[in-house]
């Protein structure tokens, strides 16, 4: 315990006791022990071997957890240890709960050998059996190398521990053996390279106990599984709110940014938002929020952040959020302000192209109610790809501040009257031509692509409204074994 404490960590059973409800914890496998013989492992055991699991409530709700011990061979998992992770994982599934692991260890048993790396084997392939079938939550809570990263990268949300928790395929020692470079754990694998660069992590916290009162709150929004539904938490806030602030939310020049983030506090129940991935991509916001009570994804552009463009990172960060929410049942309210896909070499060289693919995939195959408000741009493929009623969105809302178009007024005047070129006037007249034409929400109303031009003050009441009338939805695909989106 003083060697935890000593690192600024808490114990497995301390981090248990504060996730969990209290006096819920229901302990199994306490007296497993490893069966190793080599290096004189017999003489070491210790009843439990290294993790504690188990499950209790969070909020009265069920979850099975394991939290790894790092007091006992590192956290390092044996066949034994590995078989304990790999039964609350089974009955997890079964019981149709979500299970939640905490991490601090180093990986595979190193006495161990192909025992413990087949005890990965074991997890890490019921990771994937559970995947879209119950929520998984890791929480990296100290350093992780090896099985201990790829079990969590295989669960729906990471998160992390600010400065004691690193996460790495292999640590400092072997980076300097094999590529001469030399780097701290911080550096290597800690909690702002995995939320800001890597995208690894999905956000992190300062210590272990805002951590585990951050993931109480998380678990209050996500379904115990793919097919319960998310919970329905009592609110007192009025469905009908009002917000005439919203109708002065977009400023009249195009080019002036404003925080996307005012209007989902807004629109949602009590200012409540669990964002995801916060750190990372800030073009695009995506998060957790209720709207009457009932949780809804939120995917919204971000203006304040490289004008809300759509590039990669961003693609690739919402397509994972949409294909979440998807999976369980989760509506989603997607607000758009969008000047179009980035252009550039550094983009079409990373891949843009496949990137950007999956969202537009994501999109299109998520059978969820998709309610879809347009704010101001929605420029190009990002029209289309932003849940629009093309791809599948199920009430498109528009506010009369909405401009949808191939591009902005000036890059197309630039194509179109190119003879003009040199033209101020007649350049002048073709944009304000083009401005009347395409830049309102009334041309894409006309045809039905928008169901409707609403007041921006009655946001909240209108898609609470439309995802009121949608929650009987269901949209059958036809049978496949499974998709190949782009990845
Ligand atoms: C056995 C281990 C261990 C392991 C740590 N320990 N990792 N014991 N097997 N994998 C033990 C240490 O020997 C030490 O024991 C105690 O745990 C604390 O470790 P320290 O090194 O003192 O702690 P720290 O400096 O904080 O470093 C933590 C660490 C480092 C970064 C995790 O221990 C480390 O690099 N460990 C090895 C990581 C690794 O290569 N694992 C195998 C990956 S392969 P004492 O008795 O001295 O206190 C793998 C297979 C799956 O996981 C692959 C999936 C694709």
């Amino acid at each position: 315990m003083k060697a935890q404490h000593a690192r600024g960590k808490l114990t497995a059973r301390e981090r248990i006791d504060l996730l969990l409800d209290e006096g819920s914890f229901e302990e199994f496998d306490m007296f497993v022990e490893h069966r190793s013989t080599d290096f004189g492992m017999e003489k070491q055991k210790i009843p439990g071997d290294g993790v504690v699991t188990g499950w209790g409530t969070i909020n009265g709700r069920k979850v099975f957890l394991f939290s790894k011990d790092f007091t006992v061979f590192g956290g390092s998992l044996s066949e034994t240890h590995a078989a304990k992770i790999v039964k609350i994982q089974d009955m997890a599934v079964k019981m149709r709960c979500p299970i939640i692991g905490l991490f601090d260890a180093g990986g595979a048993r190193i006495q161990e050998g192909v025992a413990a790396l087949g005890g990965y084997g074991e997890v890490f392939k019921r990771n994937v059996v559970a995947s879209g079938v119950i929520p998984q939550i890791s929480v990296i809570m100290g350093p992780c190398a090896g099985g201990d990263v790829y079990s969590p990268a295989m669960t729906d949300f990471i998160f992390m521990v600010r400065d004691t928790s690193y996460m790495f395929v292999t640590g400092p020692e072997v980076v300097k053996t094999v590529t001469n470079e030399t780097v701290t754990s911080e550096e290597l694998g800690g909690a702002k390279v995995h939320t800001s660069r890597s995208s690894v992590a999905d956000g992190a916290f300062d210590n272990d106990v805002e951590a585990l009162l951050q993931i109480r709150r998380l678990m209050d929004f996500l379904p115990a599984n793919n097919t319960e539904g998310a919970p329905h938490w009592p609110s007192l806030d009025e469905p009908d709110r009002v917000e005439t602030s919203l109708d002065t939310l977009v400023p009249d020049n195009p080019n002036v940014p404003y925080d996307i983030k005012e209007l989902i506090l807004k629109v949602v129940d009590e200012r409540d938002f669990f964002e995801v991935q916060q750190a990372f991509a800030g073009n695009i916001v995506v998060g957790f929020g209720r709207i009457e009570g009932r949780t809804v994804g939120i995917v919204a552009n971000q203006p304040m952040v490289l004008a809300g463009v759509l590039d990669s990172d961003a693609s690739r960060k919402a397509a994972r959020f949409v294909r979440f929410c998807d999976a369980f049942e989760i509506p989603i309210v997607t607000f758009v302000d969008v000047p179009g896909f980035l252009p550039g070499t550094a983009q079409e060289y990373g891949g843009l192209i496949k990137h950007g693919a999956k969202l537009l995939y994501a999109y299109s195959e998520a059978t969820v109610p998709l309610v879809t408000v347009i704010t101001r741009k929605a420029f190009g493929g990002a029209y289309d790809v932003m849940a629009s009623k093309h791809v599948g969105g199920d009430v498109n809302y528009a506010w009369p501040t909405a401009q949808i178009a191939v591009m902005g007024a000036k890059g197309a005047v630039e194509i179109i009257f190119r003879q003009d070129a040199g033209d101020a006037d007649a350049i002048a007249v073709h944009t304000k031509g083009y401005e009347e034409r395409f830049m309102s929400p009334f041309v894409a109303a006309e045809r039905g692509y928008i169901d409707e031009v609403i007041k921006p003050h009655s946001t909240r009441r209108r898609v609470g409204r439309a995802l009121a009338m949608l929650a009987s939805k269901r949209a059958e695909t036809p049978w496949r074994k499974h998709d190949n989106i782009p990845l």
